[in-house]
């Protein structure tokens, strides 16, 4: 007999009020896997983009997304990858996890975690939960650190280094100004007038509020110009690249030319971190700054489960301060 739990599906592309609450049959856990009982799940940019899929972003860019997700409609009908939560069962060659452990991380491309439940490998990017955080901290901390992460690790980020982060205040973009501050790098944030309180508080060492203060044209230089908001070009920012300097996108299918074109011409270089790889060891290396007090996620909302259409139509709005979490169970 099977058990049925929740779920919000989706059958075609489309607009956010295509999410639906389901009954499905709960997951049966494979040897090498645990079945997580989720309690806190997040909706982020990347879910409402490839739940979109549409001609809006570009057509290469909706063909990229469905040549991934699915040509004609959705392969993986639930969405959602961030998850925090309590293991429920184990597969019989499971040894790092026991029923009852609290855990958290991403099933990142694989999705599945809009959902009571969830099947994830022992070796995905899970691991116990930092300690002393609620199931909601510690769903919203793997999806915006470990892209902030693959960015960054193209910056050569240590004492002395300069960054600039673009869009400091989104889920990327406060995971970014913290790791940021950890590498010791000394770091200008660019984020709107509401949110220039909270990112300093996350390390900054200076923060442009873009609303009053274009940094293209304050004359200031940077090794590193971090547009952690897809909102930059590098044309744009070039001027306030040193010699040698990178730049880094988030967004924008034009700068995996840029990367082809720079790695030749000119000494300032463009990188781009795709496709993302989330890593049990980047679950771990997070869950040690968080417990050494170097970490914390932002969190904007929260919104319960079935309130999913209204917590997608507020990530929609590009305005979101780090990130939203929606509470399962
Ligand atoms: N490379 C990948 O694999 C990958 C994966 C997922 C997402 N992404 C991309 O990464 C980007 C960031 O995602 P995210 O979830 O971190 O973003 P997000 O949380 O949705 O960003 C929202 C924040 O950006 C700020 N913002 C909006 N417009 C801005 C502007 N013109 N200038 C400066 N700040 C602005 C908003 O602050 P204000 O309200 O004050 O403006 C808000 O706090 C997106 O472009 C997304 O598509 C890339």
């Amino acid at each position: 007999m099977t058990l049925g739990v929740r779920a919000v599906v989706y059958d075609r592309y489309g607009p956010p009020d295509v999410l639906r609450l389901e009954e499905i049959d709960r997951p049966v856990p494979k040897d090498d896997e645990v079945l997580v009982r989720i309690y806190a799940t997040t909706v982020t940019r990347s879910d409402c983009a490839t739940r979109a899929a549409n001609a809006s972003s570009g057509l290469v860019v909706s063909f990229l997304s469905r040549l991934y997700s699915g040509l004609l409609r959705p392969k993986r009908r639930i969405l959602g990858s961030e998850l925090a939560g309590e293991v429920e069962a184990v597969g019989a060659a499971v040894r790092e996890f026991a029923v009852g452990d609290r855990v958290s991380g991403t099933s990142a491309g694989r999705f599945g975690a809009y959902a009571e439940f969830i099947c994830m490998r022992e070796s995905a990017a899970l691991a116990h939960m930092p300690a002393s955080m609620t199931f909601e901290e510690a769903a919203a901390v793997c999806d915006g650190a470990i892209l902030a992460l693959m960015c960054l690790r193209y910056a050569d980020l240590r004492k002395g280094r300069r960054i600039l982060i673009y869009g400091a205040s989104g889920s990327i973009g406060t995971a970014g100004v913290q790791l940021a501050r950890y590498f010791e790098a000394d770091v200008t944030a660019v984020c709107g007038a509401k949110n220039v309180e909270i990112v300093r508080s996350l390390g900054a060492d200076r923060v442009i509020d873009y609303t009053r203060e274009d940094f293209t044209k304050n004359g200031e230089t940077y090794d590193v110009v971090f547009d952690a908001v897809g909102k930059l070009t590098f044309r744009r920012c070039s001027a306030s690249l040193r010699q040698g300097g990178v730049f880094l996108p988030t967004d924008g299918i034009e700068n995996l030319f840029l990367v082809l074109l720079t790695s030749r011409i000119g000494d300032k270089k463009v990188a781009f971190a795709i496709p993302p790889r989330f890593t049990k060891k980047d679950v771990l290396f997070l869950k040690g700054l968080i417990e050494a007090g170097k970490y914390r996620a932002v969190i904007d909302r929260s919104y319960p489960l079935e309130d999913v259409i209204a917590a997608t139509r507020y990530v929609e709005t590009e305005r979101k301060t780090g990130n939203v979490v929606l509470t399962v169970n």
